[in-house]
C-alpha cells in the first residue's frame, strides 16, 4: 500500500487531499495518515496542510519498492528489500527454492558477505552501491545458461545511457566498464538438471556512490559518481536498470540470443582486440573475433579458432594488460 501511496503523490503536482487518497486507494483515512507516518519515518519529506492535504517533497536514499517501482514499466517485477543481508544472491537462490518466480528482484543496501565470480569476495560500503538479484526461469538448456549474461550486462549499460548518459562498454563476459575501471559486475548463478534450467539469479552490484576505492583497487575501479562527477540518485539509476534488464531477459527470452547480440557486440569492450583469457588450466593469447550462439567468446589465434565458455579476461591497453 505504501508504495501506492507513493505513487499517487508523486503523480499529483502539488498537494493531495487525505480524502482522495483514502477515495482512490479504498482505504479509511486513519490508514492513509498511519501510511503517511510511516513513510515520514523512513525518510520522506512529506508537507501537510490542513486544508490541501500532502505533498511529497523527497524520498529517502533506499532501494525499497515503494521508492523503486516508479520507473519500472514490467508489471511482473516485484521488488522485495533488506537493510542488510549477507548475499542479494544467497536470499534470491533460497526463495527461488521456495518457488518464487520470475522477475522477483532482491535489493540490499548492504551486503555482509557479497559474492563475486570465480570464488572471489564482493564489498561495497552501506548505501554507497547498487545491489540486487532477480530470478529469472526461461525454458532453455544449461548450456544455453551464459547468454543470460549478455542481457543482463546490456540492460546494466542501457539503464546507465539513459539516466546519465554515459556510453560504457562490456568486458566479457559482463563485466560494465569505464575505459579499464570496472563499474559494474554481474554474477549470474543457476539450478539446472541435465536437460532443463529450473532457475537462474542474476546478481548485478553497481559501484554507483562512491567517491574513492581502496588502494588495492583504485586503478581498476570507478563508480558512476566518480565518472559524471555529481552525486548519483541511487533509487532512479537502480530502478531504470532493473527495468532495462528484464526487458532484455524478456528479448533474450522471445527471440533468443541472436536478437540481442548485435547488440552486444556494439557495446563490446573485447572485440577485434587482443586479449588475454584465463581459464582454469590454461592461458590463451588470441583476438577476441565473436561470439558462439550460447555466450561463448570465439578467440582466433595462429592455431586457428577457439571457443571458451568461461574465463577471466584482460585486454591489451595503453599500459599493457588490464
Ligand atoms: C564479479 O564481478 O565478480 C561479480 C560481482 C557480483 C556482485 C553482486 S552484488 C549483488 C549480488 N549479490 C552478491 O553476493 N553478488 C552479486
Amino acid at each position: 500500500m505504501k508504495s501506492e501511496i507513493v505513487r499517487l503523490l508523486f503523480s499529483c503536482e502539488d498537494f493531495i487531499s487525505g480524502e482522495e487518497i483514502s477515495k482512490k486507494l479504498n482505504i479509511t483515512r486513519a490508514a492513509v495518515w498511519k501510511h503517511i507516518k510511516a513513510l515520514k519515518e523512513d525518510g520522506c519529506i512529506i508537507e501537510a496542510h490542513t486544508n490541501k492535504g500532502y505533498s511529497l517533497k523527497e524520498t529517502p536514499d533506499l532501494l525499497k519498492p515503494e521508492y523503486i517501482n516508479k520507473y519500472l514499466t514490467n508489471k511482473d517485477v516485484c521488488v522485495k528489500w533488506k537493510n542488510e543481508t549477507d548475499s542479494t544472491n544467497t536470499l534470491a537462490k533460497n526463495a527461488a527454492r521456495k518457488g518464487e518466480g520470475s522477475y522477483t528482484v532482491y535489493t540490499a543496501e548492504h551486503q555482509t558477505a557479497g559474492k563475486g565470480r570465480i570464488g572471489r569476495v564482493w564489498t561495497s560500503s552501506f548505501g554507497e552501491a547498487i545491489q540486487f538479484s532477480i530470478i529469472f526461469r526461461p525454458n532453455i538448456a544449461p548450456s544455453q545458461a551464459p547468454a543470460i549474461n549478455f542481457a543482463a550486462a546490456l540492460g546494466v549499460c542501457s539503464g546507465i545511457k539513459i539516466a546519465y548518459k554515459q556510453d560504457l562498454r562490456i568486458k566479457w563476459p559482463n563485466d560494465v566498464v569505464y575505459g579499464s575501471k570496472k563499474v559494474c559486475g554481474i554474477l549470474t548463478e543457476m539450478s539446472a538438471d541435465m536437460d532443463r534450467v529450473e532457475f537462474i539469479v542474476c546478481g548485478v552490484g553497481i559501484n554507483a556512490n562512491q567517491q574513492s576505492f581502496p588502494s588495492d583497487i583504485s586503478d581498476r575501479a570507478t563508480s558512476i559518481r566518480q565518472i559524471v562527477g555529481e552525486k548519483i540518485d541511487r533509487v532512479r539509476l537502480a530502478g531504470i536498470i532493473i527495468d532495462e534488464i528484464v526487458k532484455y531477459l524478456d528479448l533474450y527470452e522471445k527471440y533468443g540470443l541472436e536478437h540481442i547480440l548485435p547488440q552486444y557486440i556494439e557495446h563490446s569492450a573485447v572485440i577485434g582486440k587482443e586479449i588475454t583469457i584465463k581459464c582454469p588450466n590454461e592461458e590463451i593469447i588470441g583476438v577476441c573475433t565473436g561470439f558462439g550462439r550460447n555466450g561463448e567468446i570465439e578467440v582466433t589465434t595462429d592455431t586457428g579458432k577457439a571457443y571458451y565458455h568461461a574465463g577471466d579476461v584482460s585486454l591489451r591497453g595503453v599500459d599493457g594488460y588490464v
